[in-house]
């Protein structure tokens, strides 16, 4: 999209806050008087978060998922409920690539002393460790990175998905990084003076019963996220002939040949209620090697760029389409995550982490 230069808005301000501002030893992709061609907002985390924390929660069978595996995703929900729970949880489900039904509960905290009490006290409980063998896994992957280290762009100010419905301070007015490749890594607080460059590789251990993977530093984590509730017949329509099967040929390809690209796991899922009824909301949700890795795909390979363009042509088609988008990204360091996993899959998630060969 060409850049509208009656966008020039001086009240446009940083998705960088305040308080985490500093001197940049890293230059911005971006130029000081660069204006975006079309508007994107960020949300606020209250100024003594230190730390966020994200939690995939997840049971998995041979589809369809067996009445015991509901009971136990439901047994999570609840001990979502007890003392230091999460603040926002929300329930999604994917059948990936194995047959397997996955019904996962998202969880987020703002505060990481309380998901570290609540974390100690429902381990056992989450992961089924001294339960008897059962025929469906468990999982866990959670993520708990600096607020420096977490960035967000969304394409509508009213749509508190995901993260946003732990973001005290709202959001912000529209914000000056997006809208270039690049942007994403503007965004983020910590790379004004971190090159965030990955160290090591996970070591997946290959013990019956519970595996716990091994990550490594500066690893990234994005949830990208699209809502087409509010788009009319027309825009819908729309969306499912040109926007979402590029996406699911993004996905697709993610999912079964990410390794090739430093892409570790890649989940397409759909948003549900928890009563078996799907919502009007999909997201991916992928684990990369590094930052780099990331931006290179969404930049410059085949796959996002048709997704990109499909939206661009869906968005100049459709003039105010109410569409909306959401980006969630973490860049963590190894202590800051937590892969667990029991009798799931060998391909689950981060179980199925593999670096391509030959690379460092
Ligand atoms: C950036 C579109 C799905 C990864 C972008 C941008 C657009 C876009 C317009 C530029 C945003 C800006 O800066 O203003 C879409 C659409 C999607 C979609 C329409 C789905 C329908 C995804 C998914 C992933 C992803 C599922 C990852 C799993 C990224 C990344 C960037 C990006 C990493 C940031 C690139 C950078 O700033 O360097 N996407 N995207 N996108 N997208 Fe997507």
């Amino acid at each position: 999209m060409a850049p509208d230069p009656s966008r020039q808005d001086p009240a446009i301000e940083s998705s960088i806050p305040r308080h985490f501002t500093v001197k940049r030893t890293r230059p911005k992709r971006a130029g000081a008087g660069y204006a975006p061609p079309y508007p994107s907002y960020s949300v606020r985390f209250a100024e003594g978060v230190s730390n966020l924390v994200c939690a995939f929660l997840g049971v998995q069978s041979r589809a369809p998922l067996s009445h015991e595996a509901k009971v136990a995703s439901a047994g999570m929900w609840e001990l979502c409920a007890n003392e230091d729970g999460p603040m926002s949880r929300e329930h999604a489900v994917h059948t990936d690539e194995q047959g397997f039904d996955n019904q996962v509960i998202i969880a987020y905290w703002d505060d990481v002393d309380a998901y570290g009490r609540w974390f100690k006290k429902h381990r056992d409980a989450l992961i089924g460790a001294g339960l008897e063998p059962s025929d469906y896994g468990r999982w866990i992957e959670a993520v708990t990175p600096e607020a420096r280290g977490f960035e967000t762009l969304y394409s509508s100010n009213t749509f508190p998905e995901g993260a946003a419905r732990m973001a005290t301070g709202g959001f912000t007015g529209e914000i000056q990084e997006h809208g270039y490749w690049g942007s994403m890594r503007d965004r983020l607080p910590i790379a004004q003076t971190d090159a965030l460059e990955p160290v090591g590789d996970p070591v997946v251990p290959r013990n019956p019963g519970i595996v716990r993977v091994e990550p490594h530093d500066n690893l990234a984590v994005i949830r990208s996220g699209q809502d087409w509730s509010l788009c009319d017949d027309a825009e819908r329509a729309s969306y499912f002939s040109h926007v979402e099967p590029q996406l699911k040929a993004g996905m697709d390809f993610l999912t079964t040949e990410g390794a090739s690209i430093g892409c570790y796991a890649n989940r397409y899922m759909t948003s549900s209620d928890g009563n078996g009824n799907v919502l009007e909301q999909s997201f991916g949700l992928s684990f990369w090697h590094s930052l780099e890795d990331m931006e290179r795909w969404a930049e410059s390979h085949p796959t996002h760029v048709a997704i990109f363009r499909s939206a661009m042509t869906f968005l100049q088609a459709n003039a105010g389409a109410r569409l909306r988008l959401s980006h969630e990204v973490a860049v963590v360091s190894r202590d800051q995550q937590y892969y667990e996993y029991n009798n799931c899959h060998a391909g689950t998630g981060m179980l199925g982490a593999r670096r391509p060969l030959g690379t460092a």
